[in-house]
């Protein structure tokens, strides 16, 4: 009961607070105000102000000329302290200059004595209209910040399980190809490694440098769509053989679709054995037909292919090496790329 009746009493009236050194004008502002509004008094400036820091009001009415301090100081005191406080002056005709210069410094607008109760109740919910709205302005800022920042954590943290969840399937897919054959897979390191310098001489973003080195370390994931005695042969394939491995481009490919984030691969995938000159499969498309990325790593994994010894033949010398890149530029390899490494810019030892 005892709380029923304190909660009727709890003022959400808007304050005002009244700053006057003369008691006629201080009190017969009062008493137009006081029907509408919460209203307080001050004697002057600086028993305004503690009133103020105690109890912060809506608005203010002082006036211009008190002893100590005057309204204009006070006034630029109190919008540094209280800047969303409306501040109303009164001033006699004389000081009206200053009345208006004190607009400058922030006050909502003057009345001059003697004033009219009715212009000064214009004015005064004038100014708690101009507070209202600053108000609720600020309200609505600080509603859809909050909001803008929850949504760019949210983004960040969506990105980051996108992230998680990327490197571990392309981990996945590695590790599924280490399994099944581990050549491959240091090959896939070495091809991703050579691709990446490639791709920066290459002034490829940076983007899709990241995508040319993931696609890369996946390249030959259709591999464990073939047969291990076909891929593990230590002679010749027969033409079948070649015919079967020829579709690790097309399985790879497959495989990779069933994972959305994983698309970017897919060319890289698809096209990592057709031919500048469209003499490659599976497509036998031609020249900038063939994604920069493919191209990239087509050379990436022919020097690497070049550069290893396998059970039936030894490493290539870097100069045979070299030499091969020279004999199939514009055949068998994009020629832009292969002179990254004629000319030096890229060393493969
Ligand atoms: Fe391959």
């Amino acid at each position: 009961m005892f709380l029923l009746r304190e909660a009727a009493f709890v003022d959400s009236r808007e304050k005002i607070l009244v700053i006057d050194d003369e008691l006629a004008p201080r009190e017969s502002i009062r008493m137009v105000l006081k029907d509408q509004y919460t209203v307080s008094t001050a004697t002057g400036a600086f028993e305004g102000m503690d009133l103020l820091n105690e109890n912060p009001v809506d608005l203010v009415v002082m006036d211009i000329k008190m002893p100590r301090m005057d309204g204009i100081t006070a006034l630029q005191e109190i919008k540094k302290l209280h800047p969303d406080i409306e501040v109303i002056l009164l001033t006699a005709y004389a000081s009206l200059e200053t009345a208006r210069d004190a607009i400058r410094f922030g006050a909502f607008d003057y009345l001059i004595k003697p004033f009219d109760k009715d212009d000064v109740l214009l004015v005064v919910e004038k100014g708690l209209k101009k507070r209202r709205d600053n108000t609720g302005l600020k309200l609505e800022r600080d509603i859809l910040l909050d909001r803008a920042s929850y949504l760019e954590e949210q983004v960040t943290k969506a990105r980051g399980n996108i992230m998680t969840c990327y490197e571990g399937t392309v981990n996945a897919l590695i590790l599924t190809i280490d399994a099944k054959d581990h050549y491959t897979y240091n090959h896939s390191n070495r091809v991703a490694k050579l691709s990446s310098l490639l791709a920066k001489e290459l002034a490829v973003p940076d983007k899709m440098i990241k995508e040319i080195v993931n696609a890369a370390s996946i390249h030959d994931i259709g591999k464990i769509g073939i047969e291990e005695n076909i891929l593990k042969k230590n002679g010749k394939l027969t033409l079948d053989e070649y015919t079967e491995i020829k579709k690790h481009p097309a399985i790879g490919a497959r495989i990779v679709q069933s994972v959305p984030f994983l698309e970017d691969a897919i060319p890289v995938i698809l096209h990592h054995h057709e031919r500048y000159d469209g003499k490659g499969y599976p497509n036998g498309i031609t020249g900038e037909q063939i994604p920069l990325s493919a191209r990239i790593v087509m050379v990436a994994d022919a020097v690497d292919a070049m550069m290893s010894a396998r059970p039936y033949r030894d490493a290539l010398t870097i100069n045979k090496v070299l030499s091969e890149l020279q004999e199939n530029a514009g055949t068998q390899f994009d020629p832009e790329i292969t002179n990254v490494i004629l000319k030096e810019r890229v060393s493969l030892v």
